[in-house]
């Protein structure tokens, strides 16, 4: 019989003691059936949680039979009266003090045979959760996942308009915004043979925000970069993208440092201290080997270069001739890493093209701790003094890096580091590691292009003291850019912009950008900050990353509602798909595809 399931009076997880004796109209999804002493129950559950119903033959004799030949994950709604499980209380449940006494039905929408239960017995591959990512949903863990983000999403807004921020939607048909990735293209009908980019972030239209005199702006916005994925990479992702006028670094991350309170408070109800405490870049590298560190542990990288001056390893004397460095880190109490362990992690640094991972133990030899297998022989002559230097003990690994820079040593050496605190158990739980990555370098050379690129995008201003050396000596010029790192995350990045013409124009020729491909790609922005730019800076979070690393998921498809898979590919609607022959003739294009074999 139909139920008026618009006027439901509880949802599913509400009913309590309090409403024992009266009647109740529920709808939502049959989540388990069960046959017991001649009484049906089902499970009905909707984002809210679970209720017991109860189908009583002689009570309800066409219901009962309705009730035996339900299937989960139909949709039903009920009525009937809310009565005491006496005994049987279930105090795993919210509910679980009453079930509905059910005396009528109405089946809403019958469900086919499932790819996967939604229930208790659910067991599902990842592609399959994101094929049918609507039957993932009705899980209360996912559920949660988008509620946490949804309350984060809320929050930020909420400060950012307290704060007195205005809210600009920015184009997403516009021209490439760069950011270091490929652009995604989309082709233009009334302009055949032309493309809009889709945005890689907001960036230049915010600063136009500035110039335009909106003095603060925050937007919630869709990016896109056409980039190899990876679990903290998504080729459509979102940021929480801000810009404020007339202030300077310290301003910006103070209004930052807000809204992470918020952030934390809101999601977590945890209270975060602020001022977050900041590190150079060049510290950064120096003691962990990359720029964004995870200071949670220890197994800090040290530099050994002075004390294996004499070594007679070769890849020591080469870094040392080629006037680099040596760096060492200590894996205390690291008894457990075995002979097999230690060769996986030499092919992983292999891997990546780096010289092996040279290593020797701490062990208790006859005369006292000594060093031990791998490269013992080469370093026992310095034995003393390396372990006064840093800290070995019995027990303890001792790994080596030879590099020409602290990068090049860091870059190897920072995957072992992140491997080895994994193996080794020594990351703390539930700790939360902020802070400020500071002074990186404006440009970066590379060796293959033979030219310089820029270290955040090309608007980042130079600090006022190194302006004078960006054409002698660019490499040593200082940006005012700012990350902010979580537990070894770069959770957001940001700088104080370039705010006049005669000093972007440099940083473009610096950057190898020429005159006539500055004017074609940003003549707006130049023009722009010709006719009275104000001095301005800004930030953005990848609001994705946020909600990963608070509800602890491993990669951002957990995070987002359709996301793509590691090939760019969405498996539920199967985007990106070929297009009719007429829709491309209209766009003017042809495809040149490369054979299949
Ligand atoms: P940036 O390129 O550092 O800066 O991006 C800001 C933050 O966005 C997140 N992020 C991503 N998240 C998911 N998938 C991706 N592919 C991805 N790429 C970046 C990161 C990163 O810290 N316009 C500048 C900001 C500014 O200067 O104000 C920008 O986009 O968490």
């Amino acid at each position: 019989m139909p139920i008026p399931y618009h006027k439901r009076t509880h949802r599913c997880g509400e009913p309590n003691a309090s409403d024992i004796g009266q009647n109740v109209r529920l709808a939502g999804w049959v989540h388990a059936t069960r046959d017991h002493g001649g009484l049906a129950f089902v499970d009905l559950r909707d984002h809210t949680g679970l209720v017991q119903l109860q189908f009583n033959p002689d009570h309800y004799a066409d219901g009962h039979k309705i009730a035996q030949a339900l299937h989960n994950e139909d949709v039903i709604a009920v009525e009937g009266k809310a009565v005491s499980r006496g005994d049987r209380v279930n105090p795993k449940l919210a509910t679980g003090e009453i079930e509905v006494q059910v005396d009528a039905i109405e089946v809403l929408s019958e469900a086919s045979p499932l790819p996967f239960q939604v229930n208790d017995e659910f067991d599902a591959s990842e592609d399959a959760c994101l094929r049918y990512r609507f039957l993932h949903f009705r899980r209360p863990e996912v559920q949660e996942v988008f509620r946490l983000r949804h309350r984060v999403g809320r929050a930020i807004r909420e400060y950012f308009n307290a704060e007195g921020f205005v809210e600009i939607e920015t184009p997403f048909l516009t021209k490439s915004t760069p950011e270091g990735a490929r652009d995604y293209l989309v082709p233009s009908r009334v302009r055949p043979g032309s493309f809009y980019a889709l945005p890689q972030s907001p960036q230049i239209f915010k600063q136009l925000c500035m110039i335009g005199g909106f003095d603060r702006y925050a937007q919630i916005v869709r990016c896109f970069r056409d980039e190899d994925l990876r679990a903290d990479r998504q080729p459509e992702f979102t940021q929480l993208d801000m810009e404020m006028a007339f202030v300077q670094r310290d301003d910006v991350m103070a209004a930052v440092e807000g809204c992470v309170k918020r952030i934390f408070k809101d999601g977590l109800d945890l209270d975060i201290k602020t001022p977050l405490p900041q590190m150079s870049e060049r510290e950064a590298v120096e003691r962990f080997g990359i720029d964004r560190p995870d200071t949670r542990y220890g197994m800090e990288l040290q530099d050994i270069t002075e004390l294996v001056g004499d070594v007679e390893l070769p890849m020591f004397r080469e870094a040392i001739q080629a006037r680099g460095v040596v760096k060492c880190m200590v894996a205390k109490n690291a008894t457990s890493l075995t002979r097999k362990i230690l060769d996986g992690l030499n092919e992983e640094v292999i891997g990546i093209d780096g010289p092996g991972l040279p290593y020797t133990k701490m062990t208790d030899g006859e005369g006292g701790a000594t060093f031990s297998t791998g490269i013992a022989k080469f370093v026992k002559p310095i034995q003393s003094a390396l372990c006064e230097q840093v800290g070995a003990e019995v027990g303890d690994v001792v790994f080596f890096m030879p590099g020409r820079t602290h990068t090049e040593a860091g870059k190897f050496l920072h995957p072992v580091r992140t491997k080895l605190a994994t193996l080794l158990d020594v990351i703390p739980k539930d700790r939360w590691d902020l802070l400020w990555v500071v002074d990186f370098p404006l440009v970066e050379w590379d060796e293959d292009e033979q030219r310089w690129f820029s270290m955040h995008h090309p608007f980042t201003a130079p600090l006022d003291e190194d302006i004078p050396k960006l054409e002698s000596d660019p490499g040593s010029v200082r940006a005012k850019a700012y990350d902010l790192v979580l537990n070894g995350v770069e959770m957001a990045g940001g700088s104080i912009r370039i705010h006049r013409h005669d000093i972007q124009q440099q940083v473009f020729k610096l950057l190898g950008i020429s005159e006539e491909e500055a004017s074609a790609k940003f003549q707006f922005l130049l023009d722009a900050l010709r006719f009275g730019a104000p001095p301005h800076g800004g930030i953005a979070f990848g609001f994705d990353r946020w909600i990963m690393m608070l509800t602890g998921a491993e990669s951002l498809r957990e995070v987002i509602a359709y996301p793509k898979t590691a090939r760019a590919v969405c498996p539920m609607t199967d985007a990106p798909g070929p297009v009719a022959e007429d829709q491309l003739e209209e766009l003017g294009l042809k495809l040149n595809l490369p054979k299949k074999d």
